[in-house]
């Protein structure tokens, strides 16, 4: 009798152009609230993360060092089983050291495996901003190739001072890619860009292959705690090719979804303060779609981008345009 498949229990590993690898699947931390964040990051790796993805924007980094301290302390994983990155705000590009070694105290780390120029926008740096929901257009600068590149040469320089081990970049176009290249020595090891089934943006994914740098996607899910409701279309979690794919297999829409981008390379970082979810979600690894999956999944994309920016664009602030490198491309203004 043929045997059951092991169920794997460890995220598969990626190689990154610098040589360094990094789990496929990790765990997103956006809008994470303080007082469940910590709980969710020790139940995350307890059950076999071990990759958090951060920002110094989120304003909740303290407890996600708390939860990964307590980690270690219980010797539940050693630091360097573990794969961190933070995020360089917009507002910090004149005071890049002090923003990481701020983002390193918090989380009570002395190095982190990959630090992302979060937005390539520069926002005014203004102290009196306490949480997300502060940030307004009139913070908007906008962005400056030139400045971009200085940035991105100040990030190397901090790698080399061994403060960190990989920089990537975030919400970066095939332009603000292709600027970037003209001066980088060290190339972006990820582009982590919004990418799920109904916004796959496969032209970036060619260039950003074509340049050695993968896709981090983020908002694998359709975020439905962001965007429920807010939709003129069937939530990517109740799309019925997806309930379809999850039939087949015996899993939910959320293992699908994770599954899928999975399949197609991507590196993952799907969110959740909930015990079950996290399980539920980390469970993902072991599902292995099919090629007619793959190609369901894929024939939903509709360009559709959920995380259309309107905090900071148009009006008043960045022209859309501007923003994405692109005519305004989606009616679902969140
Ligand atoms: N670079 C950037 O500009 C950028 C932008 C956005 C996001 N990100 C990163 O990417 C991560 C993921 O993106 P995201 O948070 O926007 O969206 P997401 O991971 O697609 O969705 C998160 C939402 O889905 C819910 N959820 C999680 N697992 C679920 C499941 N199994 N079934 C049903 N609902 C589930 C979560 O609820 P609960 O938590 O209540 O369980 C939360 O409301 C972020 O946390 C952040 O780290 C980066």
């Amino acid at each position: 009798m043929a045997s059951e498949p092991q169920e794997v229990t460890a995220s598969p590993l990626v190689k990154l152009n610098n040589g360094l690898t990094i789990p496929q699947l990790g765990l997103g931390t956006f809008l994470s609230d303080k007082g469940l964040v910590g709980e969710a990051v020790k139940q995350a790796i307890k059950m076999g993360y071990r990759h958090i993805d951060c920002a110094w924007v989120y304003m909740n980094e303290e407890e996600v060092g708390s939860g990964i301290d307590w980690a270690i302390n219980e010797g539940i994983c050693k630091r360097e089983d573990l794969f961190i990155t933070t995020k360089l705000s917009g507002s910090h590009y004149n005071e890049i050291k002090w923003a990481l070694n701020d983002s390193l105290k918090k989380l009570r780390l002395d190095y982190v495996d990959l630090y992302l120029i979060h937005l390539p926008f520069e926002m005014k740096n203004d102290p009196t901003i306490k949480s997300l929901a502060d940030l307004k257009k009139e913070h908007c600068i906008g962005y400056n190739a030139e400045k971009m590149s200085k940035v991105w040469s100040e990030l190397e320089q901090l790698v080399s001072e061994g403060l960190i081990r990989s920089i990537g970049v975030s919400n970066f176009t095939i332009k603000k890619l292709e600027a970037i290249l003209k001066t980088a020595k060290l190339i972006p090891v990820v582009n982590q860009v919004e990418i799920q089934a109904y916004f796959q943006q496969n032209k970036l994914r060619s260039y950003c292959k074509s340049k050695g740098i993968l896709i981090q996607a983020f908002n694998t899910l359709g975020n439905p705690g962001l965007f429920k409701g807010k939709l003129d279309v069937e939530p990517l979690l109740d799309n019925a090719e997806v309930k379809q794919v999850c039939e087949k297999h015996r899993a939910t829409p959320a293992q699908v979804c994770i599954a899928f981008g999975l399949a197609i390379g991507d590196i993952l970082i799907p969110k959740s303060v909930t015990e079950s979810r996290l399980r539920e979600n980390f469970k993902s690894i072991n599902l292995k779609l099919d090629e007619d999956d793959v190609k369901r999944l894929k024939s939903l994309d509709k360009n559709l981008r959920l995380y259309t920016m309107k905090a900071f664009c148009d009006p008043a602030g960045i022209p859309y345009e501007e923003f994405f490198d692109v005519e305004f491309d989606s009616s679902y203004q969140i």
